[in-house]
């Protein structure tokens, strides 16, 4: 029998409409198992959506907080949300799972169009798509989907990360803005991957991005975007923008990821050149967290 080749798994952060012709030459060099999308593709942009959905490799996006920023305001589904969510089809993760054999994982999307924070801003909204009106519903809806998971080993794909991993505005899902300081991860997420883990299956990696590399307070700090915490990777792949320009044109910023049977082997930060080649890849520098984060405490909700 000959021995398996590891699979690679690539990852996409917050797009916010940086998306590149060479983007797509990239991912068909690489030849991943799967594309990991986090969202925020644009401000409900539909053209944009347009674009991704075409690409004929096998991908799962999460949408972001942006993708819905009118539906939001409106706090009912758009027009363009509704054909955003159309084009997209299954490829959109939300609650649901989508199966990876040639890495021995299944990725489990978590709630979509995420802002962070405590509030869901609109309930209503999350009630007509989801039929989920609360962290609580939320959580135990992400857990649903886990238990669907035909491989014990998962990943996580989210728009932004759980609560537990922060508390300076630095910090992977720390909050930068207003008085800054604290922490923005999702309360449900943070409850749904306790759960997971308490019925046996092994969170391996959770992918979020939303809490943009760059911080605004204090102002251009960068964010720690890579962690790890009890046999947990976190990953922050959000690098806005996701462009710079390098010495034969513009780059773009990947999280390249290899795994065989379940395990992550690798994780690199790869900058791809115009000519859809990965010009840097560097290991990504992983912290590790220390015990003295205490296991996020379940508390009670109110019906928001
Ligand atoms: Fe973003
Ligand atoms: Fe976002």
């Amino acid at each position: 029998m000959t021995p398996r080749a590891p699979a690679t798994l690539m990852v996409v952060g917050d797009v916010h409409r940086f998306w590149r012709a060479f983007d797509a030459d990239f991912l068909a060099r690489e030849r991943p198992a799967l594309t990991m999308f986090v969202g925020d593709l644009g401000d409900e942009d539909v053209e944009i959506t347009k674009t991704l959905a075409a690409l004929t490799l096998p991908k799962v996006v999460m949408l972001g907080n942006h993708d819905a920023w009118q539906s939001f305001q409106k706090r009912t589904a758009t027009p363009k949300l509704r054909e955003i969510l159309a084009v997209l089809g299954t490829d959109h993760l939300a609650y649901e799972v989508r199966e990876v054999p040639e890495a021995g994982v299944s990725v489990i999307g978590a709630r979509p169009f995420s802002w962070g924070g405590p509030s869901l801003r609109s309930p209503e909204l999350y009630q007509e798509l989801y039929g989920v009106h609360t962290h609580r519903s939320s959580a135990a809806k992400i857990v649903e989907a886990a238990r669907r998971a035909q491989h014990r080993d998962l990943i996580i794909l989210a728009h932004n990360g759980p609560l537990g991993l922060s508390q300076d505005a630095h910090d992977i899902y720390g909050k930068d803005f207003g008085k800054p300081g604290g922490d923005w991860g999702d309360r449900d997420l943070a409850l749904a991957l306790q759960r997971i883990e308490d019925l046996g299956m092994r969170v391996q990696m959770v992918i979020a991005g939303h809490m943009h590399n760059s911080l605004v307070q204090p102002r251009g700090e960068q964010r720690v975007r890579f962690c790890r915490l009890h046999d947990t990777m976190y990953i922050n792949p959000a690098v806005v923008p996701r462009v710079r320009e390098g010495q034969l044109g513009s780059e773009s910023y990947f999280v390249r990821t290899r795994w065989l049977d379940g395990k992550c082997l690798e994780v690199e930060e790869v900058w791809a050149d115009v000519r859809g080649l990965a010009r840097y890849a560097k290991p990504a520098p992983f912290l590790e967290l220390g015990h003295d984060r205490e296991p996020f405490a379940e508390e009670e909700e109110s019906d928001e």
